[in-house]
């Protein structure tokens, strides 16, 4: 089965077509890190707009890349999208297009919840780039985190299409706080590929940074108090984001404490679900799970606690169609789909 994917939930367009549920055929991802950079952060209107003004032309291009006629002919056999969680005026851009193309073309919708789908990208190239199956069902129970620019999650996963979530953001995001530490520290945006190359050559215990774990059995995550601890390190004590940068600070040495200050946090967190629900297997997505810093901690925390823990590759970690379309096929061999009343939904389910 041919899925055409569309994400919109944030500040990339993507366009995917995926067969079979992982073999990516083609992947389009525009960023409009442009037009976002000089605010600090995603503006959501300027998100919504950019959305707009290129989602034709996006899906056009994918197409065109296949050789696919418009409309496709029997090439494509069903239309996947992002409908939760994300921007709301951003999801609705690519919602309405899915919908438009599944009238227009006659083809099955299915709505894909954006979260998952970063967890289902850990399957897509587990096996090498998009040419070999994916981890299989039998995989699972596992579970899976999702550490992403608008969530950090935990989920009691079942299989690709089944998650409860057991954890979740109970302030910034984990991908938040790299961008926003990473606009304390003036590295620009998004922060967190600057703090990490910024971090390689500093020194991870030049500042004893909160590890903030809340209670002792909680798996929610917290990084408000981590992100107040890099302004005051390096702006002066109560100081406000308008203060200047202290004259003796150091970039390098800030950015590494404050990323392993967040990967201690994530690591304790997975270690603590995987303990809790007695499981050795884990997934772990979105924009974060590029960090080389957490691969490297992760690696280690599945030799000490003799656990598997996969994560997608790189180009499939930040937000991208493939995943969704990857997604959806697995929904529609489940027998779902959705009509045309499908509705973007900018809260997270449960
Ligand atoms: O999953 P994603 O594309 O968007 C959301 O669904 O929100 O994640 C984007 C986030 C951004 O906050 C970005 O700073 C972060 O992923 N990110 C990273 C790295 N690459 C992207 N964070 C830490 N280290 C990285 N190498
Ligand atoms: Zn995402």
């Amino acid at each position: 089965m041919r899925v055409l994917g569309i994400e919109t939930t944030c500040d990339e367009t993507g366009v995917a077509v995926v067969e079979d549920g992982y073999r990516i055929l083609v992947n389009r991802v525009l960023s409009q890190v442009p037009l976002h950079e000089k605010f600090g952060g995603v503006v959501p209107e300027i998100a919504s707009r950019a959305h707009v003004e290129t989602i034709t032309r996006m899906v056009e291009t994918a197409l065109a890349d296949l050789s696919i006629p418009l409309p496709p002919a029997g090439r494509v056999d069903a239309i996947a999208v992002a409908y939760r969680p994300g921007l709301v005026g951003s999801l609705l851009v690519g919602v309405t297009a899915a919908k438009c193309l599944s009238w227009a073309w006659g083809l099955p919708l299915v709505g894909v919840d954006h979260l998952h789908a970063h967890i289902y990208a850990g399957a897509m190239a587990d096996r090498g780039p998009g040419s070999s199956p994916p981890i299989e069902e039998d995989f699972f129970p596992a579970i899976a985190m999702v550490v992403s620019g608008g969530h950090s999650a935990l989920y009691l996963s079942d299989g690709w299409t089944r998650h409860e979530r057991i954890g979740s953001t109970t302030d910034d995001a984990v991908g938040e706080a790299f961008d926003k530490a990473a606009a304390v520290l003036g590295l620009g945006y998004p922060g967190g590929p600057q703090i990490s190359r910024a971090a390689v050559a500093g020194n991870p215990c030049a500042f004893e940074f909160p590890r903030t774990l809340l209670d002792s059995d909680s798996l929610d995550f917290s990084f408000s108090g981590i992100k107040t601890a890099v302004l005051y390190a390096s702006r002066g004590q109560n100081a406000g984001r308008g203060a200047p940068l202290r004259p003796d600070v150091n970039i390098a040495d800030l950015a590494a404490s404050f990323q392993e200050a967040v990967v201690d946090m994530l690591v304790a967190k997975l270690r603590r679900a995987l303990r809790r629900q007695g499981l050795r297997k884990a997934i772990v997505g979105g924009g974060v799970a590029s960090n080389l810093r957490l691969r490297e901690r992760l690696d280690r925390l599945a030799v000490e606690d003799d656990c598997e823990i996969h994560y997608p590759d790189f180009r499939l970690c930040t937000d991208n169609g493939a995943m969704i379309a990857g997604l959806g096929c697995r929904l529609l061999e489940e027998g779902r789909r959705h009509d045309l009343s499908l509705d973007a939904d900018p809260v997270a389910a449960r």
